[in-house]
């Protein structure tokens, strides 16, 4: 039977429509007192971001479910607060260091250091406010919350890659080094993205095994697209100072592979996720849709 085709540009605007109107309602105002610090987390999070991870994980639930399961519009703002607070914190002086994030001046240039530092933090604590209150059952939540901290945090996961990745600035890079450091930083928020939604929808251990073995490897991938995009796309198109890599001799995947090994790379890697998804037949379609969008982008 013939896969229908699935058209990922809809599929990509109604899910950060939808993630869209979700974090507007879990947000605080900007009128909430004190209202220096809900404008800072506000002026991030409505930059225009992608929105990705959500999409990822409402179409790991579908290929779970075989439908949107309601309420997991929350488990995408949740999953779109921690990632902004990563962007917000890896902008810093004291990390990258860039002015410009989705298009517009970073947090810090628009609202100083320490509430951009305090806006980081305050988007961490509302992403697990608004998880424990989740929809799913209670162990379904329970898990969904362990699953992401572990993600974020120090081992393999979104702090340590960051801690790697700042380390590394001006060492060769090898290819274990720039692995290990794009799996933890960049990969495991994406990976457990796809997990999170297949958990919501009621994933069965074999099938959280299954996303996670896909979420891995397009969370790579992810990763590998934004260091040549880094290098082919510029500042204006990509929203946040191209050609930072090199003048910071981050290690990076080009760095090693060169920029067309990292696009084969990248693409290899994605065909490499859907033999995960093969028990899911057609109802992986989206999923994977949005997987070959995330090496196909210019931003
Ligand atoms: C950029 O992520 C930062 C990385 C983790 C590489 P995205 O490319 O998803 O950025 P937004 O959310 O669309 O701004
Ligand atoms: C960012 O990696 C990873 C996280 C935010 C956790 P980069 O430093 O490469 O992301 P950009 O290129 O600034 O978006
Ligand atoms: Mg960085
Ligand atoms: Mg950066
Ligand atoms: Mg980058």
């Amino acid at each position: 039977m013939r896969a229908m085709a699935v058209d990922v540009k809809s599929l990509i605007q109604e899910g950060a429509a939808l993630t869209e109107r979700a974090l507007e309602e879990l947000l605080p105002s900007l009128e909430t007192v004190p209202a220096s610090i809900h404008g800072a987390m506000r002026h991030s999070t409505f930059a225009g971001g992608k929105r990705l991870r959500p999409v990822l994980a409402y179409q790991a639930a579908v290929t779970i479910a075989g439908a949107l399961p309601a309420g997991i519009e929350r488990l995408g703002a949740a999953l779109e607060m921690l990632h902004t607070y990563s962007l917000i914190h890896d902008d810093l002086p004291a990390l990258d260091n860039d002015d410009l994030r989705r298009g517009k001046p970073t947090c810090h240039v628009a609202f100083g250091e320490a509430i951009a530092i305090l806006a980081g933090d305050a988007l961490q604590t509302r992403a697990f406010e608004v998880l424990a209150g989740l929809d799913s059952s209670p162990a379904a939540t329970v898990q969904i919350i362990a699953l992401i901290a572990n993600a974020v945090g120090t081992v393999e996961g979104m702090i340590g890659g960051q801690v790697l990745d700042l380390e590394s600035e001006h060492l060769k890079p090898t290819p274990e080094l720039v692995n290990s450091i794009h799996r933890a930083k960049t990969g495991a928020l994406i990976r457990v993205s796809v997990v999170a939604g297949g958990v919501y929808a009621g994933a069965t251990a074999d099938d959280a095994a299954s996303l996670d073995l896909f979420g891995r490897k397009a969370g790579l991938a992810f990763q590998i697209m934004d260091d040549v995009l880094d290098l082919t796309e510029d500042s204006a198109h990509l929203g946040k100072t191209a050609g930072k890599d090199q003048a910071t001799e981050k290690a990076t995947w080009p760095a090693v592979y060169g920029i067309e090994q990292s696009q084969r790379d990248a693409a290899r890697l994605i065909e490499e996720a859907f033999a995960a998804l093969e028990p899911y037949g057609s109802r992986a379609d989206g999923l994977k849709a949005v997987a070959r969008y995330l090496v196909e982008r210019k931003n």
